[in-house]
């Protein structure tokens, strides 16, 4: 059994998938802190509902990028997390945070990295014309986007289809793999390699 530390700055639906899929029995873990980035994000609401203790900092907190690290590294700590998961977290991880949870942050991305890196995945790959796209799952390192790649699922994008569209598409692809990786995770599966790449075992 894993110890998850979820760190969120929106809606959290892949916050709410991960805490479905524990509730199931499909996810071996449990969430002992929600860290939102922002007060008001939705998913601070899921988590307390869930019965999840929750951490919540503003903007104010992240003018010194480091403490606000450390903070959450702290907050996690103390919650007992060896693994963090960044679930919709719009914020950089930086080093505090990178050296504490080393290859034990896991991120969700939504695109097919190392294309279209940085906070607009999907709306950067639907504004290009590619005709596929897809959800990445990594590690989260020091190389921003750039960590060791866990899982991929390509998407199709239609003709008809619209951003919002594409968004649905994206949403119920994450929604279903990273509560899944995380179960790989949480048997033991996922390793990484001394050439930095990500394997299942
Ligand atoms: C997801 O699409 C994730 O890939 C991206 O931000 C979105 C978060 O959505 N980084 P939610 O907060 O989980 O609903």
């Amino acid at each position: 059994m894993i110890r998850l530390g979820v760190l969120i700055s929106g809606s959290g639906t892949n916050l709410q998938a991960i805490i479905d899929a524990i509730s199931a029995g499909r996810l071996e873990a449990r969430i002992v802190l929600v860290v939102s980035s922002k007060a008001d994000a939705y998913g601070l609401t899921r988590a307390r509902e869930a019965g999840i203790p929750t951490l919540a900092l503003t903007r104010d907190d992240y003018a010194d990028p480091l403490a606000a690290d450390k903070r959450i590294v702290q907050a996690l700590r103390d919650a007992g997390a060896d693994y963090v998961v960044l679930a919709g977290y719009m914020r950089r991880v930086r080093v505090p945070l990178l050296d504490a949870f080393p290859n034990r942050i896991v991120n969700i991305h939504p695109a097919l990295l190392p294309s279209f890196i940085g906070a607009h995945g999907t709306a950067d790959a639907f504004a290009y014309g590619v005709k596929v796209t897809g959800v990445t799952i990594h590690f989260a390192n020091e190389d921003y986007d750039r960590g060791p790649i866990i899982a991929q699922q390509a998407v199709a994008i239609a003709e008809d289809d619209t951003l919002e569209s594409l968004e649905a598409k994206i949403h119920a692809v994450e929604h279903e793999l990273f509560p899944r990786v995380l179960q790989l995770i949480a048997q033991g599966r996922v390793s990484v390699g001394e050439d930095g790449k990500a394997r299942i075992l």
